[in-house]
């Protein structure tokens, strides 16, 4: 009997040496994300597949089984730094009163969104449109947050800011710079102190009662670089799909917008640490959102007229599920439908573009109003190459910096 145990727990080993070497190489290797590998490993595989120090969780059903547990899915991320984003907050005093702020503020700006009227055109261009649909919205957030527009002194600073942290989420570079981010941080706690009438959090008591880094965190990242990236991120993923499928996105809006989020979910991996007996574990929101799917790599909105598949996981699960739904939709949805709808507006993706999760060289794109040129399929972007490995470069430094893969 106990010959056999032993047994069984060699080859449990031997098969978690396999797996643990198979996907470090595999990410080491190609130029795709973690999670984009693992999809591409185990697919449709259910239940757990054993690493060395964790269990990647393959499926949404198994995912849920686990045992309930508010602890924060990353332990850490250079991204962010000297800012201290809920997500990564334990589920402790601070937390709570990180949560409770953030909703208070999330009522507020969901009320505020319709109110405030906000135009702009994006420019006709050949090139990539991800910062100018991130400047975009950087602006619209701090109207939403401040209630008017930022001075151009302000919008210099902050802007700045968001910039130098998109750009390590994005793995364009790997280290925060410092004093762009203390410019950042200085001129939101300004913005606070000034607690002009139309501020935020203005009549919130328990928003002044939390500490110095938590207020400017909690406006600076929660609210103003949150909304800016994710929802960046979101319009370009609906830009490039609107340009093959515009009908789908006329004619169903919410059915093309899930679809978008399933195929390209904004977060890559979620990685925990063992606690209370459990073994860490980690999971590919790309496979999570495959997994048990028909057809799984198609876009396909009417798959959600129907209710028998799988659940989206793109907003997350259990008690760290992302808050802001509704108001990240909103934004995403408002900030499309006034590009789109504006003057006979067209799209055409480069010829050599790729549409991937992440945006290791931009939004590639030409765009326009009026008659769609002829030729606007034949147009390259250049460096192509030279991106892919910058941030193949980056991602890989990351991932060791973050310890994302232990
Ligand atoms: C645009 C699409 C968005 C998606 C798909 C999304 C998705 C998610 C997911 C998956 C999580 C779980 C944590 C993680 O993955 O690291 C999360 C957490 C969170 N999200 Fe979102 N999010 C979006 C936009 C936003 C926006 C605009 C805000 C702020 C206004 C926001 C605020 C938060 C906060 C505060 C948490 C932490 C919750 C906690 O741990 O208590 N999200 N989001």
């Amino acid at each position: 009997m106990h010959v056999k145990i032993a047994l069984i727990k060699i080859v449990q080993y031997i098969k978690s040496v396999y797996n643990t070497i198979l996907l470090y190489l595999s990410v080491i290797s190609t130029l795709m994300t973690p999670g984009t590998v693992i999809w591409k490993l185990f697919g449709n595989r259910k239940g757990k597949v054993c690493l060395l120090n964790r269990d990647l969780i393959c499926d949404s059903k198994t995912l849920m089984n686990l045992p309930k547990c508010g602890k924060p899915l990353d332990g850490y991320t250079n991204a962010l730094y000297p800012f201290l984003p809920t997500f990564l907050l334990d589920n402790n005093q601070y937390w709570i009163d990180r949560r409770d702020v953030f909703s208070y503020g999330n009522n507020l700006i969901n009320k505020r969104i319709f109110d405030i009227s906000f135009d702009f055109e994006l420019k006709s261009k050949q090139g990539n449109i991800l910062w100018d649909i991130f400047e975009i919205i950087s602006k619209y957030s701090f109207q939403l947050v401040f209630n008017r527009l930022p001075t151009d002194e302000e919008f210099n600073d902050i802007y700045s800011g968001l910039i130098d942290i998109n750009k390590i989420i994005k793995r364009i570079s790997s280290t925060p710079n410092i004093p762009i981010r203390k410019i950042f941080y200085d001129r939101i706690l300004k913005l606070i102190k000034d607690n002009n009438e139309n501020f935020l959090f203005h009549n919130c008591e328990n928003f002044f009662k939390m500490d110095e880094i938590h207020q400017v965190s909690s406006v600076a990242e929660d609210f103003l670089t949150t909304m800016a990236v994710q929802c960046t991120d979101l319009v370009c993923h609906m830009l490039i799909l609107y340009s093959e499928y515009p009908e789908d996105f006329e004619n169903n809006f919410e059915n093309s917008f899930n679809e978008t989020l399933r195929l390209y979910p904004l977060t890559d991996i979620w990685v925990r640490e063992s606690s209370n007996n459990e073994k860490g574990w980690i999971a590919s929101l790309v496979q999570l959102n495959r997994n048990g799917w028909s057809q799984p790599n198609t876009f396909n909105p009417q798959r959600w007229d129907s209710t028998n598949h799988p659940p989206l996981m793109s907003w997350g699960f259990d008690v760290r599920r992302c808050p802001a739904q509704k108001l990240a939709t909103n934004i995403s949805r408002l900030i499309f439908e006034n590009i789109i709808h504006k003057n006979q507006f067209w799209i055409q993706p480069a010829a050599n573009f790729q549409h991937e999760r992440t945006f290791p060289y931009g939004c590639q794109v030409s765009l326009g109003y009026g008659d769609k040129p002829h030729d606007v399929k034949l147009w390259k972007f250049n460096n192509k190459l030279k991106m892919q490995f910058q941030r193949w470069l980056f991602e890989k430094l990351r991932m060791i910096d973050q310890n994302e893969l232990n």
